[in-house]
């Protein structure tokens, strides 16, 4: 059996605006068809998927989903081919 495909992962993802810290340091390691982002109010969990949809940038750290990074260059569409 092969190991789970990763989807979404993140290492040391950032945002800050002015010197309100909202995501400090997020780490992440999803495997393809599971999900998991849960907290409270302002945990950053909308920060956090705006990043993984490149709506926004992260201040710095990396994220990908399925490989293709998401955190540098242009705001792009990933199409993920269901498998
Ligand atoms: N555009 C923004 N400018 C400044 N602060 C923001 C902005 N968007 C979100 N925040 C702040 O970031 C923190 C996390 O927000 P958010 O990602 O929406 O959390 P959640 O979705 O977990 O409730 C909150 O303190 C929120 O006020
Ligand atoms: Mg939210």
């Amino acid at each position: 059996m092969n190991p789970p495909r990763p989807a979404v992962k993140a290492a040391g993802l950032r945002k800050s605006y002015g010197k309100h810290v909202v995501l400090g340091g997020v780490d992440l390691d999803h495997p393809a068809g599971t999900i998991s982002l849960l907290g409270p109010n302002a945990a950053g969990k909308t920060n956090t998927v705006r990043i993984r949809t490149t709506f926004i940038h992260a201040s710095s750290g990396d994220m990908s989903v399925a490989g293709h990074g998401v955190t540098h260059g242009p705001r792009t569409a990933i199409r993920v081919a269901k498998t």
